[in-house]
């Protein structure tokens, strides 16, 4: 998709790590409003492309065009500033922490006390489970409340764009079915979402648009709807 003024756009984009060459050539777009989806086989690159557009990892070559402004190599805290927030796989939540204070985490760029409040407020209306839970330790949560922690956590950046790393791995059917609804509530808020996900037939259900990545480098795109119609996707993708 050439998106001349999309949110972010991302051209020829190269990630590594050491030696090894990850991701080459990389362009995608992200309309403000959209949910974007990565889909790709395990160490195909996804993960890789979240972290180097977050800046946790160096962008070897390319543009990271976020509302015109080219961050590609940017301190974290410094793209984190710009408005993007990183969900990452895994959740990475702060284990030792309560849940209030993982909230807090993610507030650290908050202008002042009442907005920070209003997010949180926001944060736990969306996830009612974890305003039962604010004083636990988050380690203790399950592993479905630690990923819905870890995007109220993001969501507490109110950032404008937010990064997604398979929210749904390792969940059970109704927690993935909850993570999922929260994805599509946020969209219809408005929210931009890049989206990285397994679960590949919900994630192209919602997606405005989506790339599949192969070794590092955008294989097919298109409108997730008509990339679900695809045989080369439901062979290698959705299971057959
Ligand atoms: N920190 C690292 N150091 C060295 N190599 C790494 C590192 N992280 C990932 N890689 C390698 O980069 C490649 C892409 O990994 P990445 O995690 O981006 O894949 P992925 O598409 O997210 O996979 P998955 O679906 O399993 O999460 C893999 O070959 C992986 O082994
Ligand atoms: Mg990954």
């Amino acid at each position: 998709m050439s998106m001349n003024g999309a949110l972010l756009e991302v051209r020829g984009l190269e990630l590594g790590y050491g030696r090894s060459t990850v991701v080459e050539g990389l362009d995608l777009s992200v309309p403000e409003g959209a949910i974007v989806c990565l889909i790709g086989a395990n160490g195909a690159g996804k993960t890789t492309v979240l972290r180097g557009l977050s800046g946790l990892i160096r962008a070897r070559r390319g543009a990271v065009l976020f509302e015109r402004t080219d961050l590609a190599n940017k301190p974290a805290h410094r793209i984190a500033r710009a408005g993007i927030a990183h969900a990452p796989e895994g959740r990475q939540i702060f284990g030792e922490m309560t849940v209030s204070e993982n909230l807090a985490m993610g507030a650290y760029l908050s202008p002042s006390k009442a907005e920070t409040a209003r997010r949180r407020e926001g944060a736990l209306a969306r996830f009612p489970r974890l305003a039962e839970r604010m004083r636990q330790r988050a380690g203790l949560l399950s592993g479905g409340e630690q990923q819905m922690l870890a995007i109220a956590r993001a969501l507490m950046a109110d950032p404008k764009l937010l990064l997604l790393d398979e929210p749904s791995m390792g969940l059970a059917p109704l927690f993935v079915d909850e993570i999922f609804r929260a994805i599509a509530a946020l969209k219809a808020e408005g929210r931009t979402i890049l989206l990285v996900e397994q679960n590949a037939h919900a994630a192209l259900e919602l997606a405005d648009y989506a790339y599949v990545l192969e070794t590092g480098k955008v294989s097919i795109e298109g409108p997730g709807r008509e990339l679900l119609a695809r045989p080369e996707i439901a062979d290698a993708y959705l299971g057959g």
